[in-house]
Order: structure tokens, then sequence, then C-alpha cells
């Protein structure tokens, strides 16, 4: 008889003594006490030091997620999974909450008829990987809190060949296992992750589990109030990936900021080894150069081209391939500069506006994640028929699909990490997490020509904490890429005899000023005719948000929250103020989309929606739209106009 002692069972030898002092509570005999509690502290210790053992061992499978995976050989795990809903994290600690050895990751099964296994991937439900669980199982719509996911896969191990676990994102906090072993723990709901599975992978049958949780916490990123659905599960692709035993991690071939004629190409391998031949193709450039690593892996040259260069208008994309050891990376790259001027933003040296929609990564029609390039294509099409040439994707990296098909349809992009609010400044596990999205987010978007900005944060409160982790982190984002524009969205939540004023010590840190303001809404629609605003930085300034909620269909006067009418005149109203202030370079009203949001509990008018978009969540057009598309119009007749020397 096997008894799989499970976590709601405690420790216990299976020696019969031990039962007896569960039984008879009356009169215990010392010996056996003693001699019971000898052998469960020695199970104990032994259980602990498998424990520690296990996961020191598991942190040394995580690898970096290597750039561009989508070309690579790539087998897809996507698809039904099993999933155990455990909100007390039974799967993981035994009832004196000690991780047990026991967990859910061992998938056990019980092996005779009076086994005792108290859980059964192979009986459980299924869902569909990527999504969520709160789309996914009505029970979980509300649901913050742990989640197993399970599936089983065959693989055909192969010589010379390592093999890579490869996440999209997992929201927010995973642990891997790959047949009972565990691989890592990542935290970060919206960055991709790695772990090298070479050596746990077997030649046939295999399982992998993931323990997903979600619950909210003040020191996470983002912190434990945020507007926007807390969504839950294994959100993104999953995938194996083949490579050969050194492959190309990181790759940049990109435009020089300085000198349009001349490409800056770097490649690193995954070990350092010398004199490893890189190959660079881009055919309609008739390009083909080879490159050879020095003893760090890394190849660098700066290559003379004349490419056509990429824009909203003319979104041109080049075919480059790069190979080595046997594995070829193809991309699609665009090549382009961006800088400022004072005031102005220059798009491969000319001033442009930034003519944007701020947008989630929640999917139209059915909400959840974005899983599919189709998906993403819906949303920024509505951003194209706006009159946009660039998105805001607010406030986390969102899909890499949606980056990429913003890149092919000519939408320039901002591009965020979750500190968002009030962040535990001075708590360096949260600063050292924030570093880890926004060096993974960076990773992999970095070969995107349509990402220009970097924003490290969202409304967070003055104060000197803020400023000390906000600076490092606009620091750090430059040593992971100092050829984009870092910004951040600031906030302008007052005035004083209607004069606003903004004043942050951050605008050092930032080449693009941004805040938010929502006169109108949180602030009184009149007010805006007499509004001036101070801005005294000499930078471009972007209005990354502003605008207001209506109920698509509500109608009603202007008076009338919640009706077009009112969201109508608040755009009127604003624009026409905008219009007024110096030195605005760009504008991402918010949103594109309602979208769901915990914080929005208004019966019959939210119902869970944040009701600030310009469409509704089936994608009709509100009243405002006509007005931003409007203004949208005379900003592009403006731009396309020759500038006056
Ligand atoms: C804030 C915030 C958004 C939020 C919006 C709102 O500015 O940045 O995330 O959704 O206001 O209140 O609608």
């Amino acid at each position: 008889m096997i008894i799989i002692p499970h976590i709601n069972a405690r420790i216990v030898s299976l020696q019969p003594e031990n039962l007896m002092i569960q039984q008879n509570k009356s009169k215990p005999n010392m010996k056996s006490v003693i001699c019971n509690l000898k052998i469960r502290s020695r199970f104990a210790l032994v259980a602990l030091l498998a424990f520690v053992a296990s996961s020191a061992a598991a942190a040394d499978l995580e690898v970096t997620a290597p750039t561009n995976i989508f070309t690579r050989n790539t087998i897809s795990l996507n698809g039904d999974w099993h999933y155990i809903v455990d909100p007390q994290e039974i799967g993981y600690y035994d009832y004196r909450m000690r991780p047990t050895r026991w967990g859910f990751f061992v998938n056990a099964e019980p092996k005779s008829k009076s086994d005792l296994v108290e859980y059964s991937f192979a009986k459980a439900e299924t869902m569909k990987v990527p999504s969520t669980w709160n789309k996914s199982d009505e029970r979980l719509f509300f649901y913050e809190g742990t989640v197993w996911y399970e599936r089983d896969f065959q693989y055909e191990k192969r010589d010379g060949e390592r093999t890579l676990l490869y996440f999209g994102a997992v929201s927010n906090d995973a642990r891997v296992w790959l047949n009972g072993k565990e691989l890592g723990h990542h935290i970060g709901g919206f960055t991709p992750f790695c772990y090298d599975v070479s050596d746990v992978i077997a030649d046939g049958n295999n399982f992998v589990v993931v323990k997903v949780d979600n619950k909210r916490a003040k020191e996470n990123i983002p912190t434990n109030i945020f507007d926007w659905w807390n969504y839950g599960g294994i959100i993104r692709d999953v995938m194996l990936v083949r490579t050969p035993n050194n492959y190309i991690e990181d790759y940049v071939v990109q435009l020089d900021g300085q000198n349009q004629r001349l490409l800056n190409c770097f490649v690193r391998l995954k070990q350092p080894q010398e004199g490893v031949k890189v190959t660079l193709e881009i055919p309609e450039l008739k390009i083909k150069k080879s490159l050879f690593t020095n003893s760090n892996g890394t190849a660098r040259v700066q290559i003379k081209a004349r490419p056509r260069l990429w824009s909203p208008e003319n979104p041109v994309l080049y075919k480059v391939k790069l190979q080595a050891n046997g594995e070829t990376l193809s991309d699609e790259i665009g090549f382009r500069t961006i800088a400022t001027r004072g005031h102005e933003i220059l798009l491969n040296g000319k001033p442009v506006f930034l003519r944007g929609i701020a947008m989630h990564d929640e999917a139209p029609f059915k909400q959840g994640r974005v899983t599919t390039t189709e998906e993403a294509h819906t949303l920024l099409n509505w951003a194209k028929e706006l009159g946009c040439n660039y998105v805001r994707l607010a406030h986390y990296p969102h899909n890499e699909l949606t980056v990429r098909e913003a890149e092919r349809m000519g939408l320039m992009v901002w591009e965020e990490i979750p500190v968002y609010w009030t962040i535990d400044w001075t708590n360096n596990a949260t600063l050292e997490n924030a570093k880890r999205q926004l060096h993974d987010m960076i990773l992999r978007d970095h070969s995107r020509a349509n990402v220009v900005i970097w924003s490290i944060a969202n409304e967070t409160p003055h104060s000197v904490e803020r400023d000390l982790f906000l600076s490092s982190l606009a620091k750090y984002a430059r040593t992971q890429d100092s050829t984009r524009l870092i910004s951040m969205a600031m906030e302008v939540t007052g005035a004083k005899n209607f004069v606003n004023r903004l004043n942050d010590n951050m605008h050092e840190f930032v080449d693009i000023v941004a805040f938010n303001q929502y006169v109108g809404w949180y602030r009184d629609v009149k007010t805006a005719r007499k509004m001036t605003w101070e801005i005294t930085y000499n930078k471009p300034v972007i209005i990354s948000e502003f605008g207001g909620g209506a109920v698509y269909g509500r109608h009603g006067d202007a008076e009338e929250r919640w009706t077009e009418e009112f969201q109508e005149r608040l755009y009127e109203e604003n624009l026409a103020m905008i219009d007024r202030i110096n030195g605005v370079a760009g504008t991402s009203p918010w949103v594109l989309m309602d979208f769901m949001s915990p914080r929005r509990p208004l019966k019959g008018v939210q119902d869970w929606f944040n009701r600030k978009g310009l469409f509704s969540p089936q994608g009709q057009k509100k009243k405002a739209f006509y007005v931003v598309q409007d203004w949208y119009k005379k900003k592009k007749s403006a731009d396309e106009q020759p500038k006056k020397k």
C-alpha cells in the first residue's frame, strides 16, 4: 500500500505507533512520543534538505530569453492544458506551510486502488493556453490566487542540440517543473522567460507543470492596486526551442543615430566562444557580411548602406538573415532615427507630431489578453482609423505580436513597465524586479523600428525615495538601449488660479516630459477654457492621458455624465486647450477601447469596465471618436506642411 503523503496530510512515517498518537490523545506514552518526534524531525530535515537542494539547483536552469523567438526552430506547446485551482496552495505547501516535495509538480497518479493521491491532472478540466483563467472559466472571473497547469508532450532529443522551454508571459508569478524537476521561479507577468531543459527533457514522454499565482502584493511590480483587470494564467505562447550548443542570444541591426548611411550590427552568442563565424545578410541592400566572434562570444561591425527609412507613412521593413553554428534567424527590420530637438521629436531628422491613443493589452470583443496577431490588428486598425501614427501601450509590455503588427502597420510605439502609482520605493527587491522587467522588455523589442519610447513609470507620487528609484531606472534603461527616448507619465492634478504647472524632478532624467491630466472628468470641464499651462522644460511634451467616460449608445445633453455627448464635449474642450499648450509634440488620449477593471463596479454603467474608450468593447465608435479624428487630420496636414526655416 502506497500513501502519497500530501498537502493536508502531515509528514508522518508509516510506523503504526505514529498513528496511535493521533488516535488516543488521553494518555501519551512518552517513549513513543520522543521516538516519534525524532522520526518526524529526521523526516522533516530530509524533506527540507531535498527541497533546498532541488530549489538551489533549479535556479541554474533559467537562461536569458533569446530575442526573436518566432523565427527560431520551435515546437509550440500551446493548446489544451489541464488545470487545478488551488486557493490554499496545497499543491506546494504542507499543512505547516512548508514547501512539500510531494507537490502537484510530481504529477502523481495512484499506483494501486488503495493509494491516496488527492489530485489528478489527468482527470482535471482543460483550458486553452495561452489565455486567462478569468475568461476561460467563469468561476475564476474574479479569482486571485494559484492555479496549476499541466500538459504532457512527446519530444525527440537530438545530439549536438540544446533545448529551451520558453514562456511569452505568465501572469504573474510562475514556478515551473519539467518531469517533476523544478526549473525555476519567475516573477513578472508581462515579459518572456526561458529555461535550458537540455539535461531534463526526456526522449519521448514528458510532462510540464506550472504553478501560476496572480496574487497582488505591495512590493510587486505592479503594486497591489491598479486600474486594469488582474488577469491570471499562461497568457502568451509556450514553446520548446531547438538551438545549436552555442546559439545567437541577441543581435542588433540598426541605423546609426548620427549617420543615416551607416548600419550598426552586433551579435551576442549564448556562450563566450571565440572565432565563431556569423553571417549577416540583407539581400535587398545587397549586404552579405561575415563577422567573427571575440572571446566574449560577441561580434560587432558597421556597414555602409542607404536603406529606405521606416516611417508611419512608409513602414519599410528589410529581410535580415543571421546564421551561426548552423542556426538561421530571419527577421524583418526597419531603419530609422529618433531624436529630440528642443520641443520637437525628430523621426528621421524631421519634426513629427505623435498622433496617438493609449491602449491596454486586452482583446477586442471578448476581453482577456491579446494572444493573436489578428486581435492585435483589429485594435491597431481602430487606432489607424482614428488617424494615429503612434500608440501608447499602457502600462506594461504588451504581446510581442502587437508590437510587431504595429511596426508593419506604421505605428510608432511607447512601451512601459508597470511601475504604476505608489510603489514600494525603498524595497531593493522591488527595484530589481522593475529593472528585470525593463531589461526583458528592451531585449525582446529593441529590434523593432517602431518602438521609439521606453517609459519607466506612470503617475507616481513625488518623494526623494521615488526620485532615487526612478532615476536609477532611467539610467539603467540607457545602459540597455542608448538609441531610444526615455520617458514616464507624470501628473498635473491641480491648478492655482487656473495655472497648471508641471513640476517634476524627474524631468532631468527623461528625454520627453509626458503627463496625464483629466480636465473635464476628475476636474471641471468648464475650467478648460480658462486654463493656462506652465511647462518650463525645453523638451518635447506629450499629453500621455486625458479623456472621460461614456457608455456607447447612451445619449443626453453634454452636462450628463456617461453620455456620448458629455464625452464629446470633454474632448472638444480638451483639444482646444491642448492647442494652447506650448511644446506639445504628441498626445495619447485615454483610451482606445473600454477595458475591464475591478475599480469600476458601477452597475448598469461601468459593469467592471473603465468606460473611457473611444470605442466600446464591441468596436463601436463613440461620438468623441470623430472629434479626435478631426483633430488628428489637422495635425497630420500641419505635419505635412513644409517647415519654415
Ligand atoms: C489614470 C491611470 C489609468 C487609469 C485612468 C483612469 O490616469 O494612468 O491607468 O485607467 O487614470 O482613471 O481612467
